[in-house]
């Protein structure tokens, strides 16, 4: 069956630059050349719904300056590739804890995203300043406040990732082979995907090779197939 939502954890930017004799920063700078590059794959491939961890919540924890630079990296790459969105026909969605953001980055975001709201067959998702328990933690606040009204809706409904079909690929490059406090939630059935490939050497190719084993997977839900 067709994927309608991948997902990827896009690890290993640090160890690609330290192995070249270069600064963690570089390596995510250079990252944002295969996100590109699987945005165009996806779009090829008729994915709906592409996303990406960008930034866990525990990344805050790391040195000042690699944050730093990841923050100005967000902020040049979503200007950047403005462009590209509008030539792929891809709406942009930024899903995390907005309020960790400067106000500047957060309304570069929003500019972003009110632009590219038009397009609807395609959706790059970056999840940034995101984590799997402040998901479901500020779900089960707002689900506590609204608990009882008439209007009362499902639990999911109140997850970041509301409106989205939980991934049914999620691919992690890098090597590690764990969840890292990712959609601990939306995880519930997905295929996983792991590859030793380091993020800024992801390409096309590797994108497709993930699609490929996606479509040989027996998805069986808890259910049995006849
Ligand atoms: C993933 O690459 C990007 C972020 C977590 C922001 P890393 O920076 O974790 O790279 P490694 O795992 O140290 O190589
Ligand atoms: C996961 O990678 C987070 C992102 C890719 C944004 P990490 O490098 O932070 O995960 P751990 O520390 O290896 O589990
Ligand atoms: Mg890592």
């Amino acid at each position: 069956m067709q994927p309608k939502h991948i997902s990827i954890i896009m690890d290993g930017n640090g160890r690609w630059a330290t192995a070249k004799g270069l600064s963690r920063s570089e390596g995510h700078a250079a990252g944002a050349e295969s996100v590109r590059a699987c945005m165009k794959a996806a779009v090829k491939a008729g994915i709906q719904y592409l996303s990406l961890y960008t930034f866990s919540q525990e990344n805050w924890n790391r040195p000042e300056k690699e944050v730093a630079a990841i923050m100005d990296l967000m902020s040049y790459n979503i200007r950047k590739e403005l462009p590209e969105f509008h030539e792929n026909e891809v709406a942009l969605k930024v899903i995390g804890d907005m309020d960790r953001l400067t106000p500047r980055l957060r309304a570069e975001i929003e500019a972003a995203e009110a632009e590219t709201a038009q397009y609807k067959d395609h959706t790059l998702i970056l999840m940034f300043s995101y984590s799997g328990k402040w998901d479901i933690e500020q779900a089960a606040e707002r689900f506590a406040k609204d608990y009882g009204t008439p209007s009362q809706k499902p639990f999911e409904s109140y997850l970041a990732t509301a409106g989205i079909p939980d991934p049914d690929l999620l691919i992690r490059t890098g090597g590690e082979q764990r969840i890292s406090n990712y959609m601990l939630w939306q995880c519930a059935y997905t295929e996983f995907y792991f590859t030793d490939k380091l993020w800024p050497d992801f390409r096309e190719d590797d994108f497709d090779a993930a699609l490929e084993s996606f479509k040989g997977r027996e998805r069986r839900f808890g259910k049995v197939n006849r």
